[in-house]
């Protein structure tokens, strides 16, 4: 198989540039620049290098450099922002700054004719954003590309197959960039498109029923994408071993722990034991407001609830989880084993002892762990599942968390995502739900006062989550939610759409 290494340099964008590659069927990996030396680059015998962007200026002897020999390895490199201006330091070119202000966002880009750019207009969009810029090209290379503010926008060296790149190609609103990524791969590197998740997970399957059957491997299940689909691979290798609990914390959206407990033990015949655990999450938090406070007990309750059960079953050989590439890849901290603490609401359960960890997606991507969820037969509402913060309800009801409340809020959110599913089923906000807030309003119903809680509806749209666009849903879908809302469930008297943005609103309220 073809690999591509992405070797990173502290740039925002390190995860896109892996992304874009592996959904041209190529794989990549990223490995910090710290943690990769120049002996085994050659000996993995990758087909092409990529170094991403970075914050800092070449110039600055803090910054990240890198040993100038992978210059002369004879594989193919294509530096993006800090990444090539890296390439022409090293290659004795000259970099400076771009003037006092840079230059951001979306810029047209006047290109020759060449390899990296073929079917790509003579001016296309390019996304920049740098300070630093390439002054001179080193020997060797050529200017072949260039924008109003930054003349050497793109340089290469077709000898010896090296090139870089001012702009951003990993991100959308670079119009072409997927294309200049298929030309580097295809027509530079000369790889095959020949990586798909899919294609692995027979292998891993063989490869943990190898390893693992007859021992037993504990697994929490939250119901979410990925520790799902861990748990549908880790079945179909060793069956009944792989022990699946999945503490019902009694904070899930409605009808959300049957349709878990109904999928996995009915479905697929997990060996799952659910544990019923809502009073007493509920007694713990009675009184507690403060959101910080409320993350900290319900992940303390859910690792103290997991190690009970964990406890009676006994000695287990491997505690599995659903740790995924985003998840492992820290940027610029290297790839140590940041482990996931369970469902991301608590850190490691201390009291159960095992000899290893197994992490059956750690190599892969959100988009690619669906896939394998898929292909393994997952139902696609799990599959295509919005993503719900560990601590759940917890954290969606503002202030003190009460049984009454969690009902009402169970009831509305339900109402709000059965109207946008209706409405525009292929075309959904990334993220969909309500809040119920901690304010009370003055309501008329029928001819007498009302005293309810108002209800916040909030829906976004986003690549990653890091930042999130409020949602247009149309007035026809707020309308019929909040008349139903208000109708259906009492106690409500109020609902209001939330028009904030991330930054500098987060997508939850706590
Ligand atoms: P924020 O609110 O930080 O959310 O903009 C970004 C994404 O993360 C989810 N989220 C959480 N997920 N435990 C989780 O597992 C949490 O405590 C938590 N808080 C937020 C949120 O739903 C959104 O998708």
């Amino acid at each position: 198989m073809d690999r591509i290494l992405v070797l990173d340099f502290g740039g925002q964008y390190n995860q896109l540039i892996a992304r874009r590659v592996r959904e041209l069927q190529v794989y990549a990996e990223i490995r910090p620049y710290t943690q990769v030396n120049l002996r085994e680059i050659r000996e993995a015998g990758y087909q092409g290098i990529i170094f991403t962007g970075g914050p800092n200026s070449v110039y600055d002897p803090a910054s990240p450099h890198y040993d100038p020999g992978i210059l002369d390895l004879g594989v193919p490199i294509l530096g993006i922002c800090y990444g090539a201006q890296l390439i022409a330091w090293m290659a004795g070119g000259e970099v400076g700054s771009a003037g006092n202000a840079g230059e951001y966002g979306k810029t047209m880009l006047q290109m020759r004719e060449h390899l990296l750019f073929s079917d790509v207009p003579a001016e296309s969009v390019v996304w920049m954003s740098h300070t630093d810029s390439i002054r001179r090209v080193p020997e060797g290379f050529r200017v072949l590309a260039g924008t109003k503010e930054c003349p050497c926008a793109a340089m290469g060296d077709d000898g010896r197959r090296i090139y870089g790149l001012q702009f951003h190609p990993e991100v959308t609103h670079t119009a072409y960039g997927k294309q200049i990524f298929r030309n580097f791969l295809f027509s530079v590197c000369g790889c095959r498109a020949d990586w798909n998740p899919s294609g692995d997970v027979e292998l891993m399957i063989a490869k943990y029923r190898a390893e693992l059957s007859g021992k037993k491997v504990l697994l929490a299940l939250s119901g979410g994408v990925d520790s799902s689909v861990a748990a549908l691979l880790l079945h179909r290798a060793i069956g009944k071993d792989l022990i699946s609990v999945f503490v019902d914390h009694g904070l899930l959206r409605k009808g959300e722990g049957d349709l878990v407990e109904r999928t996995f033990r009915q479905k697929f015949g997990l060996n799952l034991i659910r544990v019923n655990a809502g009073e007493r999450f509920l007694s713990k938090l009675a009184g507690v407001r403060e959101p910080e406070e409320k993350r900290r007990i319900i992940g303390a309750e859910f690792i103290r609830v997991f190690e009970e059960e964990a406890q009676k079953i006994g000695h287990v050989h491997a505690l599995a989880q659903g740790t995924i590439y985003p998840d492992v890849i820290e940027s610029g901290k290297g790839a140590s084993a940041v482990i996931k603490s369970h469902h991301n609401v608590g850190g490691l359960p201390e009291v159960i002892s095992f000899d290893e960890i197994v992490e059956p997606l750690r190599d892969y991507f959100k988009d690619e762990v669906r896939a394998i969820g898929t292909m393994l037969g997952l139902p696609e509402e799990l599959v295509r599942r919005q993503p719900f913060p560990g601590p759940g309800l917890g954290v969606r009801i503002a202030g003190e968390v009460t049984r009454e409340k969690i009902g009402m809020l169970q009831e509305a959110d339900a109402i709000f995502r059965e109207e946008i599913d209706k409405a525009a089923p292929g075309n959904k906000p990334d993220q969909y739900f309500a809040v119920l807030t901690d304010t009370r309003s003055v309501g008329v119903m029928g001819d007498a006062r009302t005293y309810g809680y108002v209800v916040l509806l909030r829906a976004v749209s986003t690549d990653d989550f890091m930042t999130a666009e409020w949602s247009r849903l149309p007035y026809e879908v707020l309308e019929r939610a909040s008349s139903r809302i208000t109708n259906e469930v009492r106690g409500i008297s109020r609902v209001v759409y939330d028009i904030s943005s991330k930054p500098p609103a987060t997508v939850e309220l706590e």
